[in-house]
């Protein structure tokens, strides 16, 4: 299967939502600080999950109890993006434990995609609330708020180097493939990114869950089809023999070894 989607341009030729940051960047982040300057000496992904705590780079540190940084198997091939910890994933300091989390296990049990094979993130690290009597009601993050977040989303991928993304509703989508990709129009079509050769949008689970009683399981099939797409792709890729390392290193995507990850699937001219 073509990793684009005929008569769509591929991600390199779309404007991205978002200037990276990071050594290879020309570019900054405008209205916040920069979250590179609270980055580790040593980048690996348990360091990154422990700084990212003391993260001050927007202001969404302020009222969370924690960040929350991605999870999952560090070889995993499939890596999904969701958009910022809710209420039960910000005082548990876990991606995806709250309802739309539950939601998420049972579709992904229903297609057949290992959760525990795979690496759950989000586009925003600190949950972003308005108080309401006891409660904490979510807010969506900012455009600029996305954007301070991003280098932590853009580090964990560099390090993962996953085959597949799957971008949970529209911050992900725009943090990752940025803002000409739209979640109804587009969910279910394959990308490619410069952080993935397989980069699939769809709906957020929390989007079947809010869904109006007569539209939700119509939402909830579209979001399975989805997601049996990206399995049966899973299942492509873990059926090929080699480790993960071998079937990057085979496509010739990557740059010589320990060289310029930059020029991965070749979207290095985005920049
Ligand atoms: N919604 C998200 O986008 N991420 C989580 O971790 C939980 C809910
Ligand atoms: Fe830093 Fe992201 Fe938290 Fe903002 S939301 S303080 S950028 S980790």
């Amino acid at each position: 299967m073509s990793p684009r989607r005929a008569g769509f341009p591929p991600a390199e030729k779309l404007f991205r939502g978002y200037p990276l940051t990071g050594s290879r960047s020309t570019t900054s982040v405008l209205a916040f600080g920069s979250a590179t300057q609270f980055f580790p000496p040593r980048r690996t992904l348990p360091a990154l999950a422990r700084a990212v705590q003391d993260c001050r780079a927007c202001p969404l540190y302020e009222h969370a109890t924690q960040a929350v940084f991605g999870e999952g198997k560090r070889d995993a091939r499939l890596v999904m993006v969701g958009e910022v910890p809710g209420d039960q994933e910000d005082l548990q300091g876990h991606v995806f434990v709250g309802a739309a989390g539950k939601m998420l296990d049972r579709c992904l049990a229903e297609v057949g995609l290992p959760r525990e094979e795979l690496w759950l993130t989000n586009a925003v690290k600190h949950f972003k609330f308005e108080p309401r009597g006891k409660r904490r009601i979510h807010k969506k993050p900012t455009t600029t708020e996305v954007q301070a977040c991003f280098p932590w989303l853009e580090m964990e991928l560099e390090k993962l180097q996953p085959e597949m993304i799957v971008c949970l509703g529209a911050t992900a989508i725009r943090a990752v493939l940025g803002p000409k990709v739209a979640v109804v129009r587009d969910h279910g079509k394959v990308f490619s990114s410069e952080w993935a050769p397989w980069v699939m949008p769809t709906y957020h689970p929390s989007a079947l869950l809010r869904a109006p009683d007569d539209q939700r399981d119509a939402t909830r099939q579209i979001f399975l089809a989805d997601l049996r797409l990206a399995a049966r792709r899973y299942g492509e890729i873990s059926s090929s023999t080699g480790t993960k390392r071998d079937a990057h290193d085979t496509r010739g995507m990557r740059a010589q070894p320990g060289g310029d990850h930059g020029t991965r699937h070749g979207t290095r001219g985005a920049r």
